[in-house]
């Protein structure tokens, strides 16, 4: 089974739009060249979304995501954004991310109503899973990130429009990464849950890896048989190290 490598910059809260304009000019002439290769996803912060999507072009073959949503179709919910807003400018979103679990409590069944509504939108989600330093110390990750799961995909019918990102939490911007050993066993486990609740279609579900991605250590996670891409932080921040990695992913 061949699945397309996927590889996303989430920007988190970083940059005005003059930056995200000049990032995405210094980046966007080398990626479009990989898109055969590797499907490209950039995810700045809301405020961005619409200066990336002006600077990439309508026609670009680079993508654009949110790095959250909202459920509610529309109305009064002060500061939120629906998943049509989104869908305006971007094809993806992350949903599910560590930083907002952790942070802003967000919980699995919250995360199970924002994937129904991107899905409802057409929007393609990244879901993001990854236990903390104390779960993997302690031998319960795989409890952790099976319950991630089939609580935030309970009564999701198909997986297609699905992203799996492993993120182990201890990992992100740490500058420690999980080994690719590790990943590509809890991506194995991932890939052995999402088949229990949806067959044989998981055999094309991506799944990426998370945590401190950088272009020297890409190679030992893109090697894996169960990993399928990466979503990058803080390294997706730099042309040169964000086209390093995407260059390395195209290359496999
Ligand atoms: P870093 O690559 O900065 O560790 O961030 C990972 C991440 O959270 C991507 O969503």
């Amino acid at each position: 089974m061949t699945r397309k490598p996927l590889v996303a910059g989430n920007w988190k809260m970083n940059g005005v739009a003059s930056e995200t304009r000049r990032l995405i000019s210094l980046m966007k002439n080398e990626l479009e060249t990989l898109h055969n290769k590797v499907d490209i996803v950039i995810c700045p912060p809301f405020t961005s979304l619409e200066s990336a999507y002006y600077a990439l072009g309508q026609s670009s073959t680079v993508v654009l995501g949110a790095q959250n949503l909202y459920f509610q179709a529309g109305g009064a919910y002060t500061g939120e954004i629906s998943a049509s807003m989104i869908k305006e400018f971007c094809s993806y979103v992350i949903i599910g991310h560590s930083e907002r679990r952790t942070l802003l409590s967000e919980s699995n069944d919250d995360i199970n109503l924002k994937i129904q509504a991107a899905l409802n939108s057409g929007l393609k989600v990244i879901l993001c899973v990854g236990e903390d330093e104390t779960a993997r110390d302690n031998g319960t990750a795989t409890v952790w990130v099976e319950k991630q799961l089939r609580e935030g995909l309970k009564n999701i019918g198909n997986i297609a429009n699905i992203n799996i990102t492993y993120e182990p939490i201890w990992a992100i911007g740490s500058g420690r990464a999980a080994s690719g050993n590790d990943a590509q066993e809890m991506a194995f486990f991932i890939r052995k849950t999402l088949s229990s609740l949806y067959g044989k279609e998981t055999q094309n579900t991506r799944i990426l890896y998370g945590g401190s991605v950088k272009p020297e250590n890409i190679d030992q996670f893109l090697q894996q048989a169960d990993i399928d891409g990466a979503l990058v932080g803080g390294a997706s921040l730099q042309a040169q190290s964000f086209t390093d990695i995407v260059n390395k992913a195209a290359g496999q």
